[in-house]
């Protein structure tokens, strides 16, 4: 365990986008040296806002690969994260990591199915990024993409581009019909009963809310996909990241050690337990 997982250090905000109103991507770049650790898709980092507090918030791009760079989409929900969201350019945030394990995107030769819903989208923004970096390891790549409304989609730039590129098919869908959109309308399920699935060779990845995520595991598992190959990525309060505090336990797994990143086989049953 190196010190920076025990002692955040200081990154200073170098940039900001908003991207939706209550939603930001901030890239951030280290006051001092830090080892080349890799950062890889689906871990996270603890962001600390000074004198507010610290939260789990995925890596959503990773465009050195370690932590020389980090880019982090954050979602304002309560204190700390609204914190983080209104930190400006040019100001310092504690950072801790990276934690857990990533996407498993090993063999290749498969096919992708995405499914992410939400903010959902940010920890799996950069497997998309790693996956089109070596676009012939993988056969079909299906993404889909779930929205309240237009005014919460994130990415959209980027999802435009991806919609326009040949070797991926995207389909974004809102929950409910709104004036002026020509796209899809319903849950990312409906998609997904729409899609071609080849289910021996898929590797399905999912992220978003809870529901969302069994509810969509659900039509793959009815589609034939095994629940070895659906992984998704769960959230419970995380406070050490190290495995030591316990608080982010679900059943025997600790999400900060075991996940975020789990396969459905080992969640399902651990997600059927209301209590849990
Ligand atoms: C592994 C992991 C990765 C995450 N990645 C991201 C990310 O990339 N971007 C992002 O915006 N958020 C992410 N989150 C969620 C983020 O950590 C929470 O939104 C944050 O902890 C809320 O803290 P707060 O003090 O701002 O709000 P609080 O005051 O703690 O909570 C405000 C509201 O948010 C709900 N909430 C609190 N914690 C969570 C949680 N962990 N998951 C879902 N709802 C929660 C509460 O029930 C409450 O309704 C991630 C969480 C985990 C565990
Ligand atoms: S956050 Fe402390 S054990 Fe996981």
């Amino acid at each position: 365990m190196s010190t920076t997982h025990m002692l955040p250090t200081g990154y200073r905000v170098h940039s900001r986008a908003q991207e939706t109103a209550d939603t930001v991507t901030v890239t951030l770049t280290p006051t001092t040296a830090v080892p080349k650790t890799p950062v890889l898709p689906g871990q996270f980092m603890m962001l600390y806002a000074h004198g507010v507090g610290e939260v789990a918030i995925s890596v959503s791009d990773a465009p050195r690969g370690d932590l020389g760079v980090l880019v982090h989409t954050v979602r304002s929900v309560g204190a700390v994260s609204r914190a983080l969201h209104d930190t400006p350019v040019g100001a310092v945030v504690g950072v801790r990591g990276p934690f857990g394990h990533g996407w498993n995107l090993y063999p290749g030769g498969r096919d992708l199915v995405v499914v992410a819903g939400g903010v959902g989208l940010a920890p799996l923004r950069p497997v998309i990024g790693s996956v089109l970096a070596e676009r012939d390891r993988f056969r079909r790549v299906t993404v889909i993409v779930g929205a309240r409304s237009p005014s919460n989609i994130l990415f959209g730039a980027e999802l435009a581009a991806w919609q326009a590129r040949e070797d991926l098919d995207v389909e974004l869908t809102i929950d409910q019909p709104v004036s002026g959109w020509t796209g899809a309308v319903g849950f990312v399920t409906e998609s997904l009963h729409r899609i071609n699935i080849d289910p021996a060779r898929t590797t399905a990845l999912l992220c978003g809310p809870e529901p969302m995520m069994r509810f969509s595991a659900r039509v793959l598992l009815d589609r034939g996909v095994p629940a070895t190959d659906i992984q998704v990525s769960l959230e419970r309060n995380m406070q050490c990241g190290v495995g030591v505090c316990g608080h982010c336990q679900l059943g025997e797994l600790l999400l900060c050690r075991d996940g975020p990143v789990v396969d459905f086989a080992t969640a399902e049953p651990l997600l059927r337990v209301p209590e849990l």
